[in-house]
This record gives C-alpha cells, sequence and structure tokens, in this order.
C-alpha cells in the first residue's frame, strides 16, 4: 500500500524549496484524478457550495455535506493528504463545537482541518493542535466572510495581514491558504513565517498554489476571476460531445452493431 503524505512531507518539501500544488475534490472522480497527478494535497474545500450545489456562496454549506464529501475523498485515495474545510458556522459558535465538528472531520477520514481568519481563531487552533488536529489557515479574502467584505476583496491592510499570518503560525498551524493578497505582501508573509503558504490569486512567490478543480478545468465559462489559468476547457469539449452524442442517437449512428449485444 502506497504511503500517505504527511503534514511532515508537506512542510520539508516546502523547506526544500520545492513548491506544493493544492487542488480541489469532492468526488471519487475528482479525487483519483488529482492524486493520479501527483497533487500534493486534496482540499475538500467549501467551495462545494458554488461548485456543485449551485449556490452563490458558500455560507449555504453544512458540515453534513462537508463530512460526507470529506468521507468519500479519503476513502477514493491513498497517497494523497485530504484536508476538510470547516464550513461556515460549524466553528464560529463556541470552541467546544468548533473541536468537536474538527474531531468529526478526522473521523471521516481527513488528515487535517482547514479554517478561515486571523488572530481571533488563536484559541481554536491550539486547542485543535492540542487534540492531535492538524490545521490549515486561510487569510486574505475569507469567502465565509463575503457578507462583512461586501464581494470578494481583502478588507485588511499588510501589517493587520502580517500579524494575522504570525498569529496562525504562533498558534500551530501547518500551512496557510492566502486568498487574493496581493502578492508583495504574499511573498512578504512568505519569508516572514515559519510555515508555507498556499496561495490562490496571492501571486507566484508563496510555497505553493490552490485552484479550485471545476475552475481550473474549465466547467463554468461564466467565472472569470483575474487569478485563474483554465488548463483545459471542460465546458466547451463536453457541450461538444453531448450535442454529438444527442444527433447520433437521432440519426441512428449510434448505437451500432459493436455497440449492441
Ligand atoms: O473552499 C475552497 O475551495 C477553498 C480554496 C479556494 C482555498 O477554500
Amino acid at each position: 500500500m502506497p504511503k500517505r503524505t504527511t503534514i511532515r512531507d508537506i512542510q520539508a518539501k516546502a523547506n526544500d524549496g520545492q513548491k506544493l500544488s493544492m487542488v480541489t475534490a469532492y468526488d471519487a472522480f475528482s479525487a483519483k484524478l488529482i492524486e493520479q497527478a501527483g497533487i500534493d494535497i486534496a482540499l475538500v474545500g467549501d467551495s462545494v457550495g458554488t461548485t456543485l450545489q449551485g449556490r452563490p456562496d458558500t455560507l449555504g454549506v453544512e458540515i453534513e455535506h462537508m463530512l460526507y464529501h470529506t468521507e468519500i475523498v479519503a476513502r477514493s485515495t491513498e497517497r494523497i493528504l485530504v484536508i476538510g474545510d470547516m464550513p461556515f458556522g460549524s466553528y464560529q459558535v463556541n470552541e467546544d463545537e468548533a473541536v468537536r465538528n474538527a474531531v468529526a472531520f478526522m473521523k471521516a477520514g481527513a488528515h487535517a482541518v482547514k479554517l478561515e481568519g486571523g488572530a481571533s481563531v488563536m484559541p481554536l487552533i491550539e486547542r485543535m493542535s492540542d487534540a492531535g488536529i492538524p490545521v490549515m489557515g486561510h487569510l486574505g479574502f475569507t469567502p465565509q466572510s463575503v457578507n462583512i467584505t461586501s464581494g470578494p476583496r481583502v478588507n485588511k491592510a499588510r501589517d493587520e495581514l502580517m500579524e494575522d499570518a504570525e498569529s496562525l503560525a504562533d498558534a500551530g498551524v501547518f500551512a496557510i491558504v492566502l486568498e487574493m493578497v496581493p502578492a508583495k505582501i504574499a511573498q512578504e508573509i512568505t519569508s516572514a513565517i515559519g510555515v508555507p503558504t498556499i496561495g490562490i490569486g496571492a501571486g507566484a512567490h508563496t510555497n505553493g498554489q490552490v485552484l479550485v478543480f471545476h475552475d481550473m478545468l474549465g466547467f463554468d465559462p461564466d467565472f472569470n476571476p483575474k487569478f485563474l489559468k483554465r488548463f483545459m476547457d471542460f465546458h466547451g469539449q463536453a457541450l461538444d460531445a453531448l450535442k454529438k452524442y444527442k444527433e447520433e442517437v437521432e440519426n441512428g449512428q449510434f448505437p451500432n452493431e459493436s455497440q449492441s449485444y
């Protein structure tokens, strides 16, 4: 059985100057595919709310949904590190409930959890770490606070972001996602703190990059943030294939004899 990537492997790779790759996965198909591609980390992101559930944002995603997807991704993979993203409401109410929910992620097969926020989530990270749960931080644009920021933007200045990153590192996170943080600030944070940074729209000088599976493969032609690079046009290719199938069904070309019993 192949060895599962550990937190230590992730940190060693970053310390060695190698870049880390993280992609979201919510189902067996995406999980197996990203593992086969050699991606380091599978993030079972609460972006499942917008990519699969048809929601306008991530706020409606429930812990039960996340545990369901985490279990599937963990079950479908052997090597990749699986991180469960704690959804809105699962760690904001009180510390006991937050730790209980983080434990539920680990029981579902996650190897770590991710939560959004700066200095204010330090006590949570300390309690989770004490309980044996590795935590990934998330700073910059934090989609669960979209109603505070009035859209996808970062509402903190350089010094506050730096202090938040230092607080998260002191509290014991093993890595930090930097979302839409200006490239220069992301670079400064990356050099200043002792834990790997993983950027999304945060420039090239973080220790790694993360993209949402459906965004990077071009599932949604209408989602066009500046930071996104589409590595394939899934929407276009799938649409062509579906149209061809319909045409062949209608003109009798499909199925042919070799496709029949
Ligand atoms: O939910 C998610 O997919 C994320 C990434 C964008 C980092 O949090």
